[in-house]
């Protein structure tokens, strides 16, 4: 998984800053109407497409980055709590399939509320408040890719729910992501863990994507000391995360 040679490498990390250079540039001109003066509601909408695609890039070059690292064992503990690396993911799942509930859960602090928008539109989680707000130490923008990962895949193939559910412990943090589509054929699943490598096509379910996200991940969790895996049995698809924690004092 990791990235060829040196000049590849650099060419992505040098991606950043034109990125980040566009990125503030739109979210300005949404942002300071008294500087830049007022947008009217088409320029505003098309701006903000630009800046969620400025965001997606952004997102992109630092997941390859951190794949990378990964494989070559590069970790960066800090220390966070769950419910901030499960906020990321989630504003980054929707945002690329309703950027008003991103930033609905990007302003809100109340945890039950943050559940009930989620509720709204059909993802369930299920973590205590006090687990949501422990503090851990982990290196959390690797652990919230894997969550994007498996966040993504399951809104593919979702028929109408995806269930997150959280828990923590002594010395790890698990993250289990179901959802209630086809599922994952018994004879598959070594195989998807495979770079490259998709399932046959479900009629409805369209094969998207290039087959990399959850090799990606596999190679993030190991970095981590942790496991991804597969449930058997589950109904749809169940993928559980668990990575080793340093819990703070
Ligand atoms: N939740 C799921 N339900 C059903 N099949 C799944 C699910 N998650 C993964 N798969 C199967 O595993 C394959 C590999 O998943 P992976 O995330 O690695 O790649 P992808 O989603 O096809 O593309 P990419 O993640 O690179 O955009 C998928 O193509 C799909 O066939
Ligand atoms: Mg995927």
């Amino acid at each position: 998984m990791a990235i060829k040679n040196i000049q590849t490498a650099h060419l992505v990390h040098d991606l950043k800053n034109p990125i980040n250079i566009i990125e503030s540039g739109a979210r300005s001109l949404i942002d300071k109407p008294d500087r830049y003066g007022a947008l009217n509601a088409k320029q505003e909408k098309v701006i903000k497409r630009m800046l969620r695609n400025a965001v997606r890039l952004r997102h992109l070059t630092n997941s390859m980055l951190e794949v990378d690292m990964a494989a070559l064992g590069i970790v960066n503990h800090t220390e966070c709590i769950p419910l901030n690396f499960i906020r990321d993911s989630l504003i980054e799942v929707f945002d690329l399939v309703d950027p008003t509930v991103s930033d609905a859960l990007e302003d809100e602090i109340d945890i039950e509320k943050f559940k009930s928008i989620l509720k709204a539109h059909d993802v369930h989680l299920e973590a205590e408040s006090a687990s949501l707000m422990t503090k851990v130490t982990t290196d959390e923008t690797k652990l919230s890719l894997i969550i994007t990962n498996l966040l993504s895949n399951a809104f593919k193939y979702k028929t109408k729910s995806v269930f997150l559910k959280l828990g923590v412990d002594q010395d790890s943090v698990s993250v289990s992501v179901r959802d209630d589509g086809p599922g994952i054929p018994d004879n598959y699943h070594q195989q998807i863990f495979d770079q490259y490598f998709q399932c046959d096509k479900v009629e409805g379910f369209p094969v998207r994507g290039h087959g990399l996200g959850l090799a990606g991940a596999q190679a993030l969790a190991d970095a981590l000391g942790g496991t991804l895996s597969l449930c058997r049995g589950a109904k749809g698809a169940e993928f559980v995360v668990t990575v080793k924690t340093i819990k703070a004092a």
